[in-house]
């Protein structure tokens, strides 16, 4: 059966599903709570988890792919985060990887990670945060800028049940397709619904920094970035920031 573990409060969702997906929980298994104390966001952040009015889920994943294809699955779920807040009249558009922004400003965040040989996953944890129905007054200042919620943008309160139920049907429709097709399917509609294709953007990965025209993502998601130079680069992992 696929079993949904709700608790009231946990340190972090993807922590305790993480555990659980140790101990051997099935594929669809979901930890879903009420508020995080230390949630997680990508890149070592924090991820500012209020109680009571938002959403914050993470999903064991069984997926037959291999390693290097596990990220795929996180632009699976922005495409369906994307979609289930376009049905509420939201101008929701992803920006890469997995941002998903309206008017340019954060409303949800995907974190996934995985536990895998070198040739064969044994699973994913697909974390998933969706501002709801958050004030200002729940965020440090410093996110006033860059974050919102779904209530502040459509000037209602959002029924947090029924959000979550049209999200994870989205989420099982697109997972399916994705498995029965593959991933081109998942890159189309998320070119589509993309805010960085077209843009000028500056990449900071890891390693270095780069500016230029983001032009496609590849059949592996990864950014192809169109340099000055006129080289086209290509980023599997790092910060987008929208010059223009
Ligand atoms: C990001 O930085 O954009 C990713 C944010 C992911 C947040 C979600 S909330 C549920 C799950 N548990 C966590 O600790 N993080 C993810």
């Amino acid at each position: 059966g696929q079993q949904i573990h709700f608790h009231e409060s946990l340190p972090s969702t993807n922590v305790t599903a993480f555990q659980l997906a140790a101990e051997g929980a099935e594929h669809g298994e979901v930890v879903i709570t009420e508020q995080q104390t230390a949630g997680k966001g990508r890149r070592g952040r924090v991820w500012t988890s209020p109680p009571g009015v938002n959403l914050y889920f993470s999903a064991i994943l069984r997926p037959e792919l291999p390693p290097q294809r596990a990220s795929e699955l996180t632009l699976v779920a922005a495409v369906a985060l994307a979609e289930t807040l376009r049905e509420q009249d939201a101008d929701a558009r992803i920006k890469w990887p997995n941002d998903v922004q309206i008017d340019g400003r954060k409303v949800a965040g995907i974190l996934t990670e995985l536990s895998a040989d070198p040739d064969q996953v044994h699973f994913v944890v697909l974390g998933v945060g969706v501002n709801l129905n958050s004030g200002p007054e729940d965020f440090p200042p410093e996110l006033a800028e860059t974050a919102t919620s779904l209530s502040r943008v459509l000037g209602r309160r959002v029924n947090r049940a029924l959000f979550t139920s049209s999200l994870w049907g989205r989420l099982e429709e697109w997972m399916d397709l994705h498995h029965e097709v593959g991933f081109e399917p998942v890159r189309q509609r998320w070119v589509e619904l993309s805010s960085t294709l077209g843009q000028e953007v500056r990449v900071r990965t890891d390693r270095a920094e780069l500016r230029g025209v983001a032009e496609d993502i590849d059949a592996a998601g990864a950014l192809l970035v169109r340099t000055p130079e006129g080289r086209l680069e290509r980023v599997l992992a790092g910060d987008v920031e929208q010059v223009r």
